[in-house]
């Protein structure tokens, strides 16, 4: 496994490696969840190929600066992961040595990103798109895996993929959860101990509104107040938003007639958690 951090040389690396090369994009602080994706990666690319994986905590699509600084960097139990679960390139870079002092080109999505997560963290979904086209344009990928978890990130990613005529197939992969269903994120290790016990009720609320749906119920918004009860019944969960919104546009529905999903953010102190369900008709 080479580990790099010269966009330049992972450039010359990422060209030169066996074709097809499957890229995986993180942060870091690497979990189950990530790590699910780096073996579907070894998979995809199959023994042949290549996989790469991005470490890079992309400071442009942070809106809180207190959440960038807070947010955990584990590199050497990261590279260990990575090497364990098959990658082939590792990518470290610095920010300076990804973003010039003036650049003044980014990628805007204007749909899909002013609801849910957008709404709340202006810019982040630019940031991401930016940085996952200099990623693909750096690693001339042939396929990046995505988490599921994430959902409107995998939306928006999908849609800069369309319209721009971007080469890359995108993978998604289900979300991988903690045994009680608290959803995997580098966040989690941010709870406090009471925060942490509390933090399942949100798969639990979101489960509870998705087996309305299964008797029945076609309202959107009856279908969240099932789930509202439950998240408001914490002493500690600060909800940031509940909403129903169509699968693809994001926009949101009245009643249940086409894949729907039903999204959840909120805050247990500083920490911002997300998670959702699919509502399939
Ligand atoms: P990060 O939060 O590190 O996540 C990297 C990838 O892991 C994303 O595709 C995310 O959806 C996936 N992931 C995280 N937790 C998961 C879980 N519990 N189950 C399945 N997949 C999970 O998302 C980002 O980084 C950044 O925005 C990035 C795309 C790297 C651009 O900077």
């Amino acid at each position: 496994m080479h580990v790099i951090a010269s966009p330049a040389e992972f450039r010359h690396a990422a060209r030169t490696a066996p074709q097809p090369l499957v890229l995986v994009p993180t942060m870091g602080a690497l979990h189950d969840g990530h790590r699910a994706l780096v073996r579907r990666a070894r998979e995809l690319a199959g023994p042949g190929g290549t996989v790469a994986v991005s470490i890079f905590v992309n400071p442009i699509q942070f809106d809180r600066p207190g959440d960038l600084a807070a947010y955990p960097q584990t590199l050497e139990a990261d590279l260990a992961a990575c090497e364990a679960d098959g990658a082939d390139l590792v990518f470290t870079p610095e920010p300076a040595a990804m973003y010039f002092p003036d650049r003044s080109v980014t990628v805007t999505e204007s749909s899909l990103s002013g609801h849910l997560c957008g709404a709340a963290r202006p810019g982040h979904f630019d940031g991401v798109c930016t940085v996952v086209l200099k990623l693909f344009l750096l690693s001339g990928a042939s396929a990046a895996v995505f988490g599921e978890k994430d959902f409107q990130q995998l939306a928006v990613i999908r849609r800069m993929v369309r319209d721009l005529d971007v080469p890359v197939e995108i993978v998604p992969h289900p979300t991988v959860r903690e045994a009680d269903g608290l959803a995997m994120s580098s966040r989690n290790v941010r709870l406090s101990p009471e925060h942490r016990a509390d933090a399942p009720r949100i798969r639990r609320a979101l489960l509870a509104a998705r087996d309305l749906l299964k008797s029945g119920e076609r309202s959107a918004e009856t279908i969240a107040d099932a789930a509202r009860g439950l998240l408001e019944a914490s002493p500690f969960l600060k909800p940031d938003y509940l909403a129903t919104v169509d699968e693809e546009t994001l926009q949101p529905v009245a009643t249940i007639e086409r894949p729907a999903v039903l999204a959840f953010a909120g805050f247990y102190g500083e920490v911002r958690l997300i998670d959702h369900v699919r509502l399939l008709p």
